[in-house]
């Protein structure tokens, strides 16, 4: 398969959107080679016309001339629409389809598409969109190893990009899916604070945004376990223990823990 194969985006919202966006504005996959389609192109128009690349409502049409499929709709909505598609004989011609929806596991996929489909399920986030992404790929058992490469092909532009197998991708889902959102409710408390302080909101956002990025840039670029950056910053009988235990009273640990396990668990239920 060429290095920038025809794609198609099924469902052209958030992560459509985002996914294509990385594609195009940051690693420059070529616009006429995407075609987009969505049960409201309208919606999206403008987005689409930004990027250069087709938007229509015809998912078979889109589908038939693709070589890589991206599934990129509500879990919900799969069911009928690989019915659709594959009435239409729209996935005869085995293309490689990729899954991003959350709990839809696989077996679902391979149930509702024609014999011998090769399928990837794909579990990225929403900073694909300026290729600071996540990504988790785990193959359906007929996969190649180069039909897994280029499935990584496509996300890796996007951000990081990792193997595991399918019993994770819930957890995945929990974790690095949903948690941007987590994230930015966390953002939004770091400032809170600061303005509590004293700071101009616009400058404690900045400084809260900053500060994560440097504190997780530690961890990547390092490899070092998060306990031992923590220690490194907290001087005995500074501010920073002070802070550290005002934080514990309120048991951020298990909290945060708890949201993932219960992302997890919902994520679960989706498919
Ligand atoms: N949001 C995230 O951060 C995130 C992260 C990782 C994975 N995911 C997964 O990504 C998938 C999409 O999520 P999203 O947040 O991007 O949802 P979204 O914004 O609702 O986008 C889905 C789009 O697909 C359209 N659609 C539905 N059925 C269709 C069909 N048969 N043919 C063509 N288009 C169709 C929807 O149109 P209507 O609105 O008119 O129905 C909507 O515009 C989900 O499966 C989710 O689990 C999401």
């Amino acid at each position: 398969m060429n290095q920038h194969p025809k794609l198609a985006i099924i469902g052209f919202g958030t992560m459509g959107q985002a996914i294509c966006a990385g594609l195009v504005e940051a690693s420059g996959y070529p616009a006429q080679q995407i075609q987009a389609a969505d049960c409201h192109p309208a919606h999206a128009k403008v987005r689409a016309e930004a990027l250069g690349i087709g938007l229509s409502k015809d998912a078979e049409a889109a589908v038939k001339a693709a070589e890589v499929v991206l599934l990129c709709v509500k879990p919900k909505d799969l069911k009928d629409l690989l019915a659709g598609l594959t009435a239409a004989g729209a996935l005869d011609h085995k293309p490689l389809v990729v899954s991003i929806a959350a709990g839809t596991t696989l077996a679902f996929l391979d149930a509702h598409t024609p014999e011998g489909t090769p399928l990837v399920r794909a579990m990225p986030n929403t900073p694909c969109s300026i290729r600071k992404g996540m990504t988790v790929l785990a193959p359906g058992k007929g996969v190649s190893e180069a039909q897994l490469a280029t499935a990584r092909a496509l996300f890796e532009p996007l951000g990081r990009v990792m193997d595991l197998d399918e019993k994770h991708m819930d957890a995945v889902t929990g974790l690095s899916a949903s948690g941007p959102a987590f994230v930015f409710v966390i953002l939004e408390s770091l400032a809170e604070g600061g303005v509590q302080c004293g700071l101009p909101r616009a400058v404690a956002v900045e400084l809260a945004a900053q500060m994560t990025l440097g504190a997780a840039s530690m961890v990547l670029e390092t490899g070092r376990h998060p306990a031992a950056l923590k220690d490194e910053v907290t001087t005995p009988a500074g501010c920073t223990i002070a802070g550290l235990l005002a934080l514990e009273d309120g048991r951020i640990r298990s909290v945060v823990a708890r949201g993932i396990e219960r992302a997890t668990q919902v994520a679960a239920g989706l498919g």
